[in-house]
């Protein structure tokens, strides 16, 4: 039997020990599934796995959401490789944000392992959005809980975005970013029924029924209030370590200081249910 330790890691995250991922019993993944609703992010150190038990692992959680725009791991489509060579300079994932509000039914959220990383950096940040929308006043709450955010995919990885030629070969697809959304712009997270601020500076494009002009000053305050350190947690990567976050209580930010170096992340992302006010 494995006797699961779960250590917050302050408002978003717990760092989960005492667990072999490539052979979760039944009463694990029940703990896990509860420190999930209560942490947002889960961290695990030394874990290894091959894609086939990443794979398995992933599925323990739920169907596993095929990415449509990152390249992905030889034989294996489940597994989007997040891969930024030595000679390169731009990363991915390289500013806040959370994947998929694009999308009508938004994924769950992904679990990344960590193949290849660099000697130092490389870091990826945290942010509990759910801390986030506490810790605004009651009066901005009230006035948020009103308005719905329109999401898209299509100024990001579609066909009239430019590109660097650095990125050939590691997104695809351009002709599927179609995707459009509208979403509450808080949510009520579907398992711990806590209130998350639903706005994201990758993909929000507007509140429903104002102006990008018009919306542009609520989403930048809102941007660098969920972005405070004390909203946020640093997770420092070894070979081995895996995190896995949720995209309805969180923003994440792949930090990009480790030029020169390789770093070769996995990723699996689940799917999600539809998110409501
Ligand atoms: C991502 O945005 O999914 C990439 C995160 C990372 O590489 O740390």
């Amino acid at each position: 039997m494995q006797h699961i330790k779960v250590v917050s890691t302050g408002a978003v995250g717990a760092m989960i020990s005492g667990v072999d991922l490539a052979q979760i019993d039944d009463r694990a993944l029940t703990e896990l599934r509860l420190a999930f609703a209560d942490h947002s992010v889960l961290f695990f150190r030394d874990q290894e796995l091959t894609p086939k038990q990443h794979i398995a692992l992933a599925k323990k959680w739920g169907t596993i959401n095929i990415n449509r725009f990152f390249a992905e791991v030889s034989d294996y489509p489940e597994i989007a490789e997040v891969r930024k060579e030595a000679g390169q300079k731009i990363n991915i994932g390289g500013g806040w944000h959370t994947d998929h509000s694009y999308d009508q039914i938004p994924a769950l959220g992904s679990m990344l392992y960590a193949r290849e990383v660099p000697p130092s950096g490389g870091d990826t940040l945290y942010a509990s959005t759910c801390a986030a929308f506490d810790s605004l006043s009651r009066g901005l709450q009230k006035t948020l809980l009103g308005l719905r955010a329109v999401h898209s995919s299509r100024h990001v990885f579609g066909a009239d975005t430019q590109r660097p030629d650095e990125l050939e070969g590691r997104f695809g697809n351009a002709e599927l970013a179609t995707q459009d959304a509208v979403h509450p712009a808080v949510i009520t997270h579907p398992l711990s029924g806590r209130k998350s601020l639903y706005v994201n500076p990758g993909f929000t494009l507007h509140f429903e029924g104002w102006t990008e002009a018009e919306s542009a000053p609520l989403l930048q305050y809102l941007y660098q209030h969920i972005a405070q350190p004390e909203h946020t947690y640093r997770f420092q990567w070894q070979p081995g370590s895996l995190a896995f976050w949720d995209n309805r209580a969180t923003w994440h930010f792949a930090v990009n200081d480790y030029h020169g170096h390789r770093r070769l992340m996995h990723r699996i992302t689940i799917e999600g249910e539809a998110v409501a006010a």
